[in-house]
Parts: structure tokens; C-alpha cells; sequence
């Protein structure tokens, strides 16, 4: 990812005494990225609002960044050429950072289709605060489902830059988790991202840690 010049040279940081450490203490617990990434139809996006919705109903502060949302608002200056989705994912990665500042657990579903673009975002973050969550659903079966009626267009060239079809998805060689959410039921691939939270010591009270691997989505 190409970080853009610093154009304003005399900008000097300003250090804040409400810090993430102070706010994680309040929260009672850490915040971290969940970095969803995969094809269209891969199901990022339903994952990553059902673990919300969890971990929001344990009382945790979380937020979803999600690719077709952000392109109408933050991102709705881009389009889908190689340079656009660099750009799309460094304003992510950005905002993701300041909302891990902000104490938040934030769970970004974007397709996120280069190597070097992932890599970099895990760079901007403390280490392992950056949770890489490959969805793997084979393409063939994205194309199927097809449920925005996009790959289809896709084919028939009415989109351009399609990924996997006109435009390269770099898969992840070493994610943190790697979800086959064609295989799995909703739950069960909530429970995988629960169990690694759990793993990583960034839930609260093991109450609540019960909870969370009890309840249904
Ligand atoms: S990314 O490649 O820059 O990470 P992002 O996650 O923001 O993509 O947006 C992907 C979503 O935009 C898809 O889920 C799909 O609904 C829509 N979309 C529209 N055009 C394309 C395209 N050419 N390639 C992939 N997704 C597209």
C-alpha cells in the first residue's frame, strides 16, 4: 500500500490523556480488528454481524465496517481498478486504527483481495491486535448462490474488475483463522471467532466468556 506524503509538514501530535489503555480498563475489555476477507458472497459480512451482535449483547463495545456500506459514505469516491481498492483499504485500515484507539472491537468485512494491502494494515496495528479471519467459500460456490445477482453481470462483462472473475483475490497463506463458511453453519462459524477471542485473552470475565459460547446468534 502506498501511504501517501504527509503533505502538512507542520502538524505537530497532540497526546492524549484519555488513552486506550484507560479506555480498555472501563470497557473491561481489549480492543482489537477482526479483519474478515474473501470473496463476494463469502459470507464476511453475515459472520462479522452475528459475532457483533454477540458480543454487543455481552455488553462489549464493537463496531462493523462493512465494504458495501463504506462505499456509500467514506469510500464513495472509489471504484473497483486496482488502485481504488489500495485506497478503499487504506482508509479502512485507517479508521479501523482509530477505532481500536477508541477501545472498540472492530470487525471489518471487506474483500480485501491483495497480499500486500492486508500486510499492510496488520503493520499499522500493535502486534496481534490485527485478527486476520479468511472466509473460504470456493468461488464456484459464491457464483451459485450469487445472491446480489453480481456475479452474473460479472460474467456477462456487465461488471468490470469483477473479483474472481475479471479482477485477482490474493488468498491468505497464513490467517489467524480460517473459516470454511460453506461447510459451516452460521453458529458454528460464530463460535470459531468466540473460541479465538477467548484464546487470545481479549473477552472479559469468564461469566461472560460462558455466555458467549452459550447463546445462539
Ligand atoms: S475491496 O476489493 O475494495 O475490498 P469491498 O469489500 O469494498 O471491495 O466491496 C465489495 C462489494 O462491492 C462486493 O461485496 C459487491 O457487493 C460489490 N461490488 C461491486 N462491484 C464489484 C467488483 N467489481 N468486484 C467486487 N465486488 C464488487
Amino acid at each position: 500500500m502506498n501511504k501517501p506524503l504527509n503533505k502538512s509538514t507542520h502538524t505537530v501530535w497532540h497526546r492524549a490523556t484519555v488513552t486506550r489503555q484507560r479506555r480498555e480498563q472501563k470497557n473491561t475489555h481489549k480492543s482489537v480488528v477482526l479483519w474478515f476477507t474473501g470473496f463476494s458472497g463469502s459470507g464476511k459480512s453475515t459472520l462479522a454481524h452475528a459475532v457483533e451482535e454477540r458480543l454487543h449483547q455481552s455488553g462489549l463495545n464493537t463496531f462493523v465496517l462493512d465494504g458495501d456500506n463504506i462505499r456509500h459514505g467514506l469510500c464513495s469516491d472509489l471504484g473497483f481498478s486496482d488502485q481504488d481498492r489500495k485506497e478503499n483499504i487504506r482508509r479502512i485500515s485507517e479508521t479501523a486504527k482509530l477505532l481500536i484507539e477508541a477501545g472498540v472491537i472492530t470487525l471489518t468485512a471487506f474483500i480485501s483481495p491483495f497480499k500486500a494491502e492486508r500486510a499492510t494494515a496488520r503493520s499499522l496495528m500493535p502486534q496481534g491486535d490485527f485478527i486476520e479471519i479468511y472466509c473460504f467459500c470456493p468461488l464456484t460456490v459464491c457464483e451459485q448462490r450469487d445472491v446480489k445477482g453480481l456475479y452474473k453481470k460479472a460474467r456477462l462483462g456487465e461488471i468490470l474488475d469483477f473479483t474472481g472473475i475479471s479482477s485477482p483475490y490474493e488468498e491468505p497463506e497464513n490467517p489467524d483463522l480460517k473459516i470454511d463458511t460453506h461447510q459451516l453453519t452460521l453458529e458454528e462459524s460464530v463460535q470459531q471467532v468466540i473460541s479465538l477471542l477467548r484464546d487470545r485473552n481479549i473477552l472479559p470475565a469468564p461469566a461472560i466468556v460462558h455466555t458467549l459460547m452459550q447463546s445462539t446468534v
